[in-house]
């Protein structure tokens, strides 16, 4: 059977951050209780002028720029993922077709399952190309983490994109057939309509988290998938860093037998890029992903992953993988690395102008500061019409 898998990844961050310590000075607490406790150093946050739709289309120009014209026209789908969106109707994706460079003759659309709707396009994707082998697939993860100034999910929110395309014979991932799924009705985590910021049952949630990843691991296993035994490495949906050794940890006191052999440094490496960025949703387990491929020293080829998406409400997903010899082809890793080195610094009181005091509920008509450098911004709202830029390099 022809391989399947993601052939290109690319994320974006935007240029700026708060640093966890600085969190904490305001909050008056220990600042170890986010380094170590929440296992966060920075969060990424986005200049008053992005959202969703351009920091998706930051990541996709940053893997389009790199594709030939024939594999771009071989795109057939455009999947844009998110918990943030921006329209209760238009999809981020429909919005991306005039941004970034794909044929026209493309069907586009958005998903939404909480941090899961990434994992639902891959999937779907996946599927597309089973089917249509000659075509490909673009799946952006997009996402703003946001919570209630001075609540507790305050410390792990986070911005970001990842772009990927989903194609037969990937360079950077194959994917096996095999698939987990658990599917509840919870309120452990949402958004209502009215409010611009999620609410959560932190406890709830993190409990939420462990029961789906178990059973959708036994349910894997139970539709032939391989033991943990057979999966080196394992990724989790990170919602915070320390999430993924709570997640790992799960596994060890529930397969016991299967976790034998592993070591921390099954998952730590792929908590490298989430510990600087925070929070993504959708993009946060595709971050770890990345982390784990740009980070690991050696040579991950024919290593077997195993992945665990979770989207609160809630549906979780167990899959795994093998990585492909031409794996680092497919990932930009210095300019990944670059922007997680060339950001800047806030200050306190400029992450809380432009997390908490810039409105974005794109009312009437208004300018947006023309803050941010990278290739895309929102330049306001007229007439209740979004306004995206392509920015003029210098
Ligand atoms: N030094 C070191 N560690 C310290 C410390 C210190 N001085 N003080 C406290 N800690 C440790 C605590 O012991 C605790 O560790 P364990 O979890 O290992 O026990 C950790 O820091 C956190 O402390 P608390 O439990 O007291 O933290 P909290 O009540 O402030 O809230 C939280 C933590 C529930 C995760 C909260 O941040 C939250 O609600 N986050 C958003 C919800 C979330 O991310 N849930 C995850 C599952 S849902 C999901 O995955 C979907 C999604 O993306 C949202």
């Amino acid at each position: 059977m022809a391989k399947i898998g993601i052939n290109k990844m690319g994320f974006y961050i935007p240029e700026y951050y708060l640093g966890l310590d600085d969190l904490a000075g305001v909050h008056q607490i220990d600042p170890n209780k986010y380094l170590h406790g929440i296992g966060q150093v920075k969060m990424a946050v986005p200049a008053p002028d992005e959202d969703v739709v351009t920091m998706a289309a930051n990541a996709a120009k940053l893997i389009l720029d790199d594709m030939t014209p024939e594999q771009k026209a071989s795109i057939s789908t455009v999947i844009f993922a998110t918990e943030t969106g921006v329209d209760q109707s238009k999809s981020g994706a429909a919005y991306l077709t005039g941004m970034i460079d794909v044929s026209p003759n493309v069907r586009a659309f958005e998903i939404k399952q909480a941090c899961y709707g990434a994992t639902a396009g891959i999937q779907m994707a996946c599927d597309v190309v089973t089917v249509r082998p000659h075509e490909s697939v673009l799946v952006i993860a997009s996402d703003i983490a946001k919570y209630e100034q001075n609540s507790p999910g305050e410390c792990t929110q986070g911005a970001g994109a990842v772009a990927m395309v989903i194609s037969q014979n990937p360079d950077i991932i194959a994917f096996d057939s095999q698939r987990g799924l658990y599917s509840e009705d919870v309120m452990d985590f949402w958004r209502p309509n009215h409010m611009q910021h999620a609410l959560v049952d932190g406890e709830l949630s993190i409990n939420c988290y462990l029961n789906s990843m178990a059973e959708a691991y036994k349910h894997y296993r139970e539709n032939g998938g391989k033991s943990l035994n057979e999966l080196p490495w394992l990724c989790f949906h990170q919602p915070f860093t320390k999430m993924a050794k709570k997640a790992y940890q799960h596994l060890q006191t529930e397969f016991a037998d299967e976790m034998a052999d592993h070591q921390d440094e099954s998952y730590t490496i792929s908590q490298i890029y989430g510990k600087d960025i925070g929070n993504t949703y959708t993009a946060s387990m595709y971050f770890g992903l990345i982390s784990l491929l740009e980070n690991y020293d050696g040579d991950m080829t024919s290593q077997q992953i195993g992945l665990f998406s979770y989207g609160s409400g809630c549906v979780g997903e167990f899959f795994s993988g093998t990585v492909q010899p031409n794996y680092r082809r497919g990932l930009p890793t210095k300019e990944h690395k670059s922007m997680l080195q060339n950001r800047e610094r806030l200050s306190y009181q400029n992450y809380e102008r432009f997390m908490y005091q810039t409105k974005d509920d794109a009312r009437g008509t208004i300018e947006y500061p023309a803050v941010t450098n990278s290739a895309f911004r929102m330049g306001g709202v007229v007439d209740n019409i979004r306004q995206y830029q392509a920015v003029e390099k210098a």
